[in-house]
């Protein structure tokens, strides 16, 4: 009978070793442990034997019953897990986030074009000067020998402020009004620069922006000369663009200088591209600030960073500056 017991475990622990789910484990369960197994059938038949042989009968039925029961554990301690794995990989979600290389952000070209040309003019010992967006009639043209019959006042395309008598705040149409400020506030000798933010009626095109920025120069001092002005001028555009583009003066009018002229600067193929306007100090504005233009003398100019950022960087349209697309933006 114990023969056969061993034989019968061999073959379970053989079948156990193989089966493939917990069903087949069941089956095989109450195939060799049920009621009607070998087994249980032969410890019935424990109480037929002999005393004598009864003993060791009972031990070795236990021995093979406990192992066809660790064979039977074993299995199923190997298909759980393998049905767990099972399980995991099938609720499996993928975290796994991608994202583009992270890009650190830079400053908008008109601001490096805006802090280059401080720059350029700090090194030449300037310094800079702001005023406010907002202005009176009185800096923004009066003081700047622009009265208010003056035709020249309708040129400037002025944003007009609806706060107190008509037209007289407003937007202020360039940076010249930060030269009457300065004199107002400060002695001669005078060298500053003044960059910020301009208004205009202009309908934005390819080379307009309503919303501009310009940056006025104005130079008061003992002796100063119309060479002055044409050295400065050369000297920050070549220090601006490099050295092989030239300049140029042109004869031209602003109620505030005189003699005016506009300043262009040459391309690569040899032609020129109006920048800006520029001038000695009108007399009359020296006055409008207290300054007596017979011990002083000045010059000034002014001109759009914009406008200069668009060249120095070949932009096709004066708006992309404006649009904020950072396929543009990214490349400077
Ligand atoms: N304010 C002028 C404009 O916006 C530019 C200008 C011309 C400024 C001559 C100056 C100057 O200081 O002297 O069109």
């Amino acid at each position: 009978m114990i023969e056969e017991l061993e034989q019968t475990a061999a073959g379970a622990t053989a079948r156990l070793a193989d089966v493939e789910d917990l069903d087949g484990l069941a089956a095989l369960d109450a195939e060799y442990l049920g009621k009607k197994s070998a087994l249980t059938q032969a410890k019935k038949q424990l109480g037929e034997l002999a005393p004598e042989d009864r003993k060791a009968a009972g031990q070795a039925v236990n021995e093979i019953r406990g192992r066809i029961e660790a064979a039977i554990a074993e299995a199923r301690a190997r298909l759980t897990s393998a049905a767990r794995a099972e399980q995991l990989e099938a609720e499996r979600l993928d975290l796994t986030e991608t994202r583009d290389e992270i890009r650190r952000g830079s400053l908008h070209l008109v601001t490096q074009a805006r802090d280059r040309l401080e720059d350029v003019f700090v090194g030449m010992g300037y310094t800079i000067a702001e005023g406010p967006e907002v202005e009176s009639a009185w800096y923004n043209f009066e003081a700047l020998n622009i009265p208010e019959w003056h035709p020249a006042r309708g040129s400037f395309d002025t944003i007009f402020v609806n706060l107190g008598e008509p037209e007289q705040v407003m937007l202020r149409s360039h940076t010249s009004p930060v030269q009457i400020r300065t004199m107002e506030n400060q002695e001669p000798p005078i060298y500053i620069v003044a960059p910020g933010r301009t208004f205009r009626t202009d309908t934005a095109d390819a080379t307009h922006l309503p919303a501009f920025n310009q940056i006025e120069g104005l130079v008061v001092d003992r002796g100063i000369t119309l060479g002055d002005l044409a050295g400065t001028i050369d000297e920050f555009v070549r220090a601006f663009f490099g050295g092989e583009v030239k300049t140029r003066l042109r004869p031209s009018y602003f109620p505030f200088t005189e003699p005016s002229a506009e300043f262009d600067i040459s391309r690569p193929d040899g032609s020129w591209l109006e920048l800006g306007g520029c001038g000695m100090v009108h007399p009359n504005v020296l006055r409008n600030c207290g300054i007596d233009p017979d011990e002083w003398q000045g010059f000034a100019f002014g001109f759009g960073i914009d406008r200069l950022a668009v060249m120095r960087y070949q932009l096709d349209d004066i708006r992309e500056l404006v649009n904020n697309d950072v396929r543009f933006l990214r490349q400077f």
